[in-house]
């Protein structure tokens, strides 16, 4: 059973208490077929309703924008911006406890510009760390089944936001590991042992900060799947990108003959991986479909737990992918979150169970808003 969640809109003191940063409006201008969009979403719950094709992904592509600089569905600028326009702008307005944050991003061509409260900002990095945005959609679903990568940049989203000297860690290891598969495709073993001097030094924290991350996760992701009905037993185990319980300067050195002969390195953090066990064994040769699928969710949902400042959770079409008991977890876990969240349904009776505690209702028709939320009095402007 769902309880209410929080005093409606605009009681906007209740909802601060629990969100302490959320995106209070958004302005979006030849994203596709959005040509020109304004939103001021709640703190809570943002459903975003209308038929097929009527831009409702591409509302939630503009916040990933704003957060990552990039899209979750495309790496091409051209597949973002309005055919027939050369450019396009994302920004939007952060209210914190006590403050306000203007973050924008425009394309023109190639071109990409950030902007932080007025400023272009020097790289991708600083809007980063601004907005925590998680997606779930139906192409998350494999995050399991994926290849390492996927989960390796699951565990990178977390430590970045919970550990802020990581990104640098993190930098420095890849500028080693790259320098040091050059030397080996040199055949330039002097500069292949230095480099690797240096990859050790910064994969060793790269490596600590994952896998304290992925203990201190652990409790919040065990709640999180016991509210989505997958049961008590789980534990994730982070498994290391290089054998034994050798230090990564040792496997380095070992490994220098092999990694000289085949060009590339074959230990380090770029090999991370984890793994979810339930009842000791893993979860992949006991889940259903259906649960694997939990699992993501579980995963991604339980991301926001940990967070000292909770961003934003996009939900896209997600209803439709479960059946009706696990709607109704799922609908349970996301009443209870404290971040803001906007999810998405084709229409409102796809989320019935959600509706009581929706705090704003968006409706779209073809890149357009048809009315403002009935919950909105201060959305005569859109
Ligand atoms: N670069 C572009 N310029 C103009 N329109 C575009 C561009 N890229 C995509 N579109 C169109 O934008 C529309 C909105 O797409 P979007 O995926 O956001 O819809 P949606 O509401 O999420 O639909 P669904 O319910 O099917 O998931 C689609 O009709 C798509 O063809
Ligand atoms: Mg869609």
């Amino acid at each position: 059973m769902t309880t209410s969640r929080r005093t409606r809109w605009p009681d906007e003191s209740a909802f601060r208490y629990h969100v302490e940063m959320f995106l209070h409006r958004i302005d979006i201008f030849r994203l596709r077929n959005l040509h020109a969009l304004s939103l001021n979403p709640a703190p809570g719950i943002n459903l975003i309703t209308g038929p097929n094709a009527s831009g409702k992904t591409s509302i939630l592509e503009a916040i990933h924008l704003l957060s990552y600089a990039r899209s979750f569905r495309t790496a091409r600028i051209a597949d973002l911006i309005t055919q027939g326009s050369d450019s396009m702008v994302v920004s939007g307005r952060l209210r914190q406890t006590e403050s306000e944050r203007r973050i924008g991003i425009g394309f023109r061509g190639n071109r990409r510009e950030i902007r932080i409260d007025g400023q272009t900002a020097a790289s991708r990095a600083e809007l980063l760390g601004n907005l925590p945005v998680r997606l779930i959609d139906p192409a998350r679903h494999t995050l399991m089944d994926d290849s390492p990568r996927a989960r390796r940049r699951f565990l990178d989203w977390g430590v970045f936001y919970h550990e802020p000297s990581y990104l640098e860690a993190w930098r420095n290891y890849r500028r080693a590991l790259n320098q040091r598969n050059a030397a080996l495709k040199r055949r330039e073993r002097q500069g292949a042992i230095l480099w690797g001097q240096e990859a050790a030094k910064y994969g060793k924290i790269v490596s600590r900060c994952r896998r304290d991350y992925l203990e201190a996760f652990t409790t919040h992701f065990v709640a999180t799947a016991r509210q989505l009905g997958l049961g008590e037993n789980l534990e994730l185990r982070y498994l290391p990108g290089w054998t034994g319980e050798k230090d990564l300067l040792t496997a380095l050195t070992d490994d220098l003959d092999k990694d000289l002969r085949a060009g590339c390195t074959h230990s380090g953090p770029h090999r991370d991986d984890f793994m979810v066990l339930h009842g000791g064994r893993p979860v992949r040769r006991r889940f259903s479909r259906g649960q694997m699928k939990l699992l993501a969710y579980a995963l991604i949902l339980a991301q926001g737990r940990p967070m000292t400042a909770p961003g934003c959770l996009l939900i896209d079409d997600v209803a439709s992918e479960l059946d009706l008991k696990n709607q109704a977890l799922l609908n349970d876990v996301i009443v209870h979150s404290k971040e803001q969240i906007f999810i998405t349904a084709t229409h409102s009776e796809a989320v019935a169970g959600l509706l009581p505690h929706v705090d704003r209702i968006f409706r779209l028709k073809q890149g357009g808003l048809t009315s403002p939320s009935p919950h909105s009095p201060s959305d005569k402007d859109l």
